[in-house]
């Protein structure tokens, strides 16, 4: 039977803790039991292992509703409903009468009507909030001015799974609890970052923010990390030093999102001072074993070579760790997967 109401998923505040943990372990599992099937010839591989992945897409199309760039989000999207044995329709702004010849209310319907669910990637996050409005079919937000929600499960996969670098005790290589963290993030208040403020504190760890005084989250966002009660885990200040005082992780995103071209030569004098380097990170006094993590893509101006490309990083398991979280939000939000009964219940 149809649910009543749609279960849309705009960002991660609308989800409760338990569910993002259920959402990180089983997009762990879904790695573990997909790997053999992708990779049948890694050494040790056993035959039994040769399992599908659950076929809880069979049949069913979800609409790639993008009108901006992207690599990662577009890639987990086609390959994991692949596996899943479903497909990923992709309509970029220039495929569709959306936004030209048609309004979001028309075409929320229209797609609705043949396909299972839609992943949707805008500019403004009003343009998502109408598109379920009207989404006769549940709406997943691939990203939009306010939110990235799947980026933080894929930040969070990342961090369970080298567990071991935060706490010795843990094997290296497992899906592992992790100890309360010191999450720092220093750069532009943007859909990446809110993402994080509703999530982090709800999940024991704590958030120190910096970046300029003129570039902080929308009101709108704030209101949920208030509501929420993330807002008492969370320092925010404007010295990027400051911020990452005794941070185990330290994260960025870029200074000009898709959309602020114009706004370049602005935003890079504004930025000035909170590229992360080894020195900021040494000087500020964060965990000498400090890791980093950025959604990518990635400029230069953000981050340096030295560790953007170091030891520390994790930013391409991270990037492959799109795929298994996406593969996860999608069993449970178009699939057969439930957050929150028994498996397989829907
Ligand atoms: N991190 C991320 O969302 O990347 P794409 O823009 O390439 O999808
Ligand atoms: N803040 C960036 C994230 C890209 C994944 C943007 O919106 O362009």
């Amino acid at each position: 039977s149809l649910p009543n109401k749609v279960p849309h998923l705009m960002t991660l505040a609308d989800l409760t803790a338990p569910q993002i943990r259920k959402l990180v372990a089983h997009s762990h599992h879904l790695k573990r039991r997909s790997e053999p099937w992708l990779l049948p010839n890694i050494p040790g591989a056993k035959k039994k292992n040769l399992r599908l992945p659950p076929q809880s897409l069979f049949g069913k199309t979800i609409a790639l509703l993008f009108s901006k760039r992207s690599t990662r989000t577009r890639l987990a999207a086609e390959t994991s409903a692949e596996l899943l044995g479903g497909k990923a329709l992709f309509l970029g702004k220039e495929d569709i009468q959306l936004g030209v010849n048609e309004s979001v209310r028309d075409s929320a319907r229209v797609i609705g009507g043949m396909c299972q669910g839609i992943f949707a990637r805008v500019g403004e996050h009003s343009e998502i909030e109408e598109l379920a409005e009207h989404s006769p079919v549940p709406v997943l937000n691939a990203l939009s001015s306010y939110w990235h929600p799947t980026q933080i499960l894929a930040d969070l996969l990342t961090l369970h799974e080298n567990a071991h670098r935060f706490d010795k005790t843990k094997p290296a290589g497992v899906l592992s609890e992790l100890p309360p963290l010191t999450v720092a993030y220093v750069g532009d208040s943007a859909n990446v970052l809110h993402d994080m403020l509703v999530t982090y504190p709800r999940l024991g760890h704590k958030l120190r923010v910096a970046s300029p005084p003129q570039y902080r989250a929308p009101e709108a966002v704030w209101k949920r990390v208030e509501e929420l009660g993330c807002d008492k885990d969370i320092w925010w200040g404007e010295d990027p030093k400051e911020a990452v005082k005794g941070a185990d992780v330290v994260v960025t995103d870029t200074w000009i999102s898709m959309g602020q071209e114009a706004e370049k030569a602005e935003r890079l004098q504004a930025f000035q001072g909170y590229q992360v380097t080894e020195q900021l990170c040494k000087e500020g006094g964060a965990n000498p074993d400090w890791t980093f993590l950025h959604c990518l893509p990635r400029k230069p101006d953000e981050v340096d070579d030295e560790v953007f490309y170091g030891p520390r990083s994790l930013v391409f398991p991270e990037a492959d760790n799109r795929k298994w979280t996406i593969m996860a939000v999608f069993e449970s939000l178009f699939g057969r997967w439930s957050l929150d009964g028994p498996p397989g219940a829907k």
